[in-house]
């Protein structure tokens, strides 16, 4: 498997993977997807050998002081498989100097963010109220 950053990117292999996680809010408009990827900081992809790609995940960030992981997908076919894991590494290295490094996720009371909440604390991460820091947002539309 190789990890590496993208800028371009092609809208099939992209709703391909989107909606192999039922993510129907980003596969109901893929190219406002692709603008959003080509507008990140950062997007890494993991692929195979044959180039298939795994997984993805991408950052808006300031380079100092913070780093929003924004999304990080890996396909439902290669869930369990540390491609995750390889991803959120990488991301958590190459923004080690920055004072924030946040998400937002489903809460635990739903069966994707327990998950989700059990792949992030076992890649370390805690949640806001447990350092005594609270996130705040307006709306999501369709949440
Ligand atoms: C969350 C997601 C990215 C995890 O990717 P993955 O490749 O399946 O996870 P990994 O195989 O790398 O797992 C890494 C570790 O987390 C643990 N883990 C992953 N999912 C878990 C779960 N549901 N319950 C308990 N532990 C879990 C694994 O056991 C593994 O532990 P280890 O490395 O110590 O053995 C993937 O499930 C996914 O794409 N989900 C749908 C999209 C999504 O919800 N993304 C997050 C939105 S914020």
């Amino acid at each position: 498997m190789r990890i590496s950053q993208e800028t371009s990117f092609d809208e099939a292999e992209i709703f391909e993977l989107y909606d192999s996680v039922g993510w129907g809010p980003w596969t109901r408009d893929i190219a406002r997807v692709c603008r959003s990827l080509v507008n990140s900081h950062l997007v890494i992809t993991a692929r195979n050998e044959s180039g298939q790609l795994l997984g993805l995940a991408r950052t808006v960030s300031d380079d100092e002081m913070v780093c929003y992981v924004q999304e990080l997908l890996v396909n439902a076919r290669f869930h369990g498989q540390g491609i995750g894991r390889r991803l959120l590494e990488h991301l958590m290295e190459r923004y080690a100097h920055c004072r924030y490094f946040m998400l937002t996720t489903d809460h635990e009371s739903t069966p994707e963010g327990l998950a989700n909440h059990a792949f992030y604390r076992r890649l370390g991460l805690i949640e806001h109220h447990e350092q005594g820091l609270s996130a705040f947002g307006l709306k999501v539309a369709d949440s």
